[in-house]
């Protein structure tokens, strides 16, 4: 498939390898900042174009996989979805609700296909413990959890390096970047959340409004309880996400903040606990999860298959981090 690819930073190089590895392949790139688009161009042989909108009319990609910072996607998107071309974006969607609202009004406008990257739900071990779910093999949900530490110095210290995350303008703290991986990840789980209660930590001076560590406890509205504990504080890190239902209970656990490497099963039936080993890490396997995540999505624009991470995931997700940070600021708890 033909795929454009807006935004050429970090986490491209990851999307590239992924699509390499069924058969697929950046068919041109752009960026604001030529140099980064050329970088990313020479490595993967395909083309850094000046003029997307040409691109886009000329060549009609068979989608576009939008990875600029969160805050400057909305004339990228009108520009790609008024084509009628499918998208692909990178999460969190965006960092308000105003701009969540205008891309949900574009999307019932062009009725093209959207997926967000939200590529952990589409890595083995997460997905062990997803069907488990949703076959009802552990039951109901009483609690679901969430807790990752990591990134550790670079994310604690006094300032940090120039990007998007520390303009002013853009910047966009862990509660909404990142932990829109777990909230979705939960919500997927166990159906949407009634109710917000957290404390969140800022530990960047030079960046107050840039938080690093969040505690997050959460109704779930069919019954049942949810936390997420998380720090870009930590220099130990470890990861582990879990349900915990009627019938079973499923762990997933890593050695990083994104690093699922195996699921621990146990139900009622079971008389011992049962571990599966993936050895997917964040550094070594992240590909195979990007591969996973656009195969999925080029399923669905061949076959017309549900895309199991909509753009309406990204908005919820981005309604429950908006719902944190407001229930630390007022200290109230938020219902959704
Ligand atoms: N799914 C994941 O696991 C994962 C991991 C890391 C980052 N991300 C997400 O990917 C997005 C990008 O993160 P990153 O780490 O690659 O950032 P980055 O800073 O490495 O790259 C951003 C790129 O966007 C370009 N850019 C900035 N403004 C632009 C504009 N107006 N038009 C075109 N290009 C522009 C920059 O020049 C840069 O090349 C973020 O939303 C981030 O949260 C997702």
């Amino acid at each position: 498939m033909k795929v454009l690819f807006i935004g050429t930073g970090v986490i491209t190089y990851a999307h590239a390898d992924g699509l390499k590895l069924i058969g697929s392949e950046p068919s041109a790139c752009y960026d604001i900042f030529k140099p980064s688009a050329e970088r990313f161009a020479k490595t993967y042989g395909c083309e850094a174009i000046d003029d997307y909108k040409e691109y886009l009319d000329k060549e009609r990609p068979d989608y576009v996989l939008i990875c600029t910072p969160p805050g400057v996607r909305l004339e990228y998107m009108e520009e790609v979805m008024s084509r009628g071309i499918p998208l692909y974006i990178e999460k969190p969607i965006a960092t308000n609700m105003e701009d969540a609202i205008k891309m949900q009004e574009m999307a019932e406008k062009y009725k093209v296909p959207i997926m967000v990257n939200f590529v952990h739900c589409y890595r083995p071990a997460y997905e062990q413990m997803y069907k488990l779910v949703k076959d009802g093999v552990l039951g109901d949900p009483i609690n679901v959890f969430s807790h990752r530490f990591g990134q550790g110095a670079g994310f604690r210290g006094r300032n940090m390096a120039a990007s998007w995350r520390t303009n002013p303008k853009l910047v966009c703290g862990m509660t909404i970047e990142s932990l829109s991986h777990d909230i979705t990840m939960m919500t997927a789980l166990c159906g949407d959340f009634k109710t917000v209660a957290a404390n969140v930590k800022a530990t960047v001076d030079s960046l107050p409004t840039f938080d690093t560590n969040s505690a997050i406890s959460m109704e779930i509205a069919k019954g049942g309880i949810a936390t997420i504990s998380a720090s870009w504080s930590s220099d130990i890190a470890f990861s582990m996400r879990g349900y915990v239902g009627t019938k079973g209970t499923a762990i997933v656990r890593g050695g990083g903040q994104f690093d699922l490497e195996d699921c621990i099963v146990k139900t009622d039936d079971m008389p011992y606990e049962q571990v599966t080993n993936y050895h997917d890490t964040y550094d070594n396997t992240l590909a195979q999860g990007m591969a996973n995540a656009h195969k999925h999505f080029q399923d669905a624009l061949t076959t017309g298959s549900e895309i199991r991470t909509p753009l309406e995931s990204g908005i919820a997700a981005l309604k429950v981090s908006l719902a944190a940070l407001k229930s630390d600021k007022e200290k109230v708890v938020v219902t959704l």
